[in-house]
């Protein structure tokens, strides 16, 4: 990942992302939508940061203005300390649906990324074959979309989100759609390979056992208008064991906490 800049007049690392006093609202002929209110946040270089909240809440709208694909309407929004206008390219976006060229094969969905960017082929290749050695996908380079299982295909939009090397993630419940085992082993892929790579990431999900597992801290939202209603640390350090981490105090401590604020198990899983 590329090195954090020092701001040479305080002589202090911005933040891989801060914004301070968001809102967002949509306006349509049929009136105007608050989708987020008021929403502080500051993810630290390198952090993994999950956002839980129920459907409508603001979640995705909240990674797109990360991403400046939507605009705010009030606050502010940074990344490492320069203000998001347009779309940013120091980004990789992964959403639930895999969204692969069905024509593609698996080698040549990763390597759109790089033609998009005019990225150099012998860089691109390297750091393809790379990553999907990372996510165990050596030996399917020739694949098509449609010869994958979900799982597999959620890798390539994995590996194609990080081919450039991005500096932030942002993940839109990127399991969604996969069954309950799938979805853990790809749980324990993703920390495994954030442990390696670092990269800062920022997950939303309706799975609060995904949000703990995964996360240095969950940011649990209320029904819309979004709004951060609180921010948990979760202090589960190095590798994690999927079963062994589900019955650790920190973990079910955490894990109850979230539901709690949730208000109702049915907003989650
Ligand atoms: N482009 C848009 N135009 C109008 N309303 C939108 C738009 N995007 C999202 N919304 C509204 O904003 C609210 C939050 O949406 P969204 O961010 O998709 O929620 P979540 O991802 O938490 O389910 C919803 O009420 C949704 O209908
Ligand atoms: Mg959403």
């Amino acid at each position: 990942m590329s090195t954090a800049m020092i701001d040479t007049e305080t002589g202090v690392t911005p933040a891989a992302i801060s914004i301070a006093d968001l809102t967002v609202t949509f306006s349509s002929k049929r009136g105007t939508t608050t989708a987020l209110e008021d929403i502080d946040l500051t993810v630290a270089d390198g952090e993994f940061v999950t956002i839980a909240g129920p459907s409508g809440c603001g979640k995705s709208t909240l990674l797109k203005v990360i991403a400046g694909l939507t605009d705010s309407t009030r606050g502010e929004v940074k990344l490492r300390g320069r203000d998001v206008r347009g779309p940013q390219r120091e980004i990789g976006y992964v959403f639930q649906r895999a969204a692969l060229l069905e024509w593609r094969s698996v080698r040549k969905n990763i390597l759109l990324q790089a033609e998009m960017r005019g990225m150099s082929r012998q860089a691109a290749a390297r750091r393809c074959d790379h990553l999907l050695e990372m996510t165990g996908l050596t030996g399917f380079e020739n694949a098509m979309p449609y010869e994958l299982s979900g799982g597999m295909q959620q890798r390539v939009s994995l590996c194609r989100a990080l081919l450039h090397e991005p500096d932030v993630l942002l993940m839109d419940e990127p399991f969604g759609a996969l069954d309950a085992l799938t979805r853990e082993k790809m749980n324990v892929e993703l920390h495994r390979i954030w442990l390696e790579t670092k990269t800062t990431v920022v997950l939303v999900t309706h799975s609060v056992a995904e949000a703990v597992y995964l996360a240095n801290r969950v940011v649990v939202m209320s029904p819309r208008p979004g709004r951060i209603v609180e921010t948990l640390d979760v202090d589960l350090s190095g590798h994690r064991d999927y079963a062994e981490t589900m019955e650790r105090p920190e973990f079910i401590h955490v894990a109850n906490r979230v539901r709690e604020l949730l208000g109702s198990a049915s907003a989650a899983d």
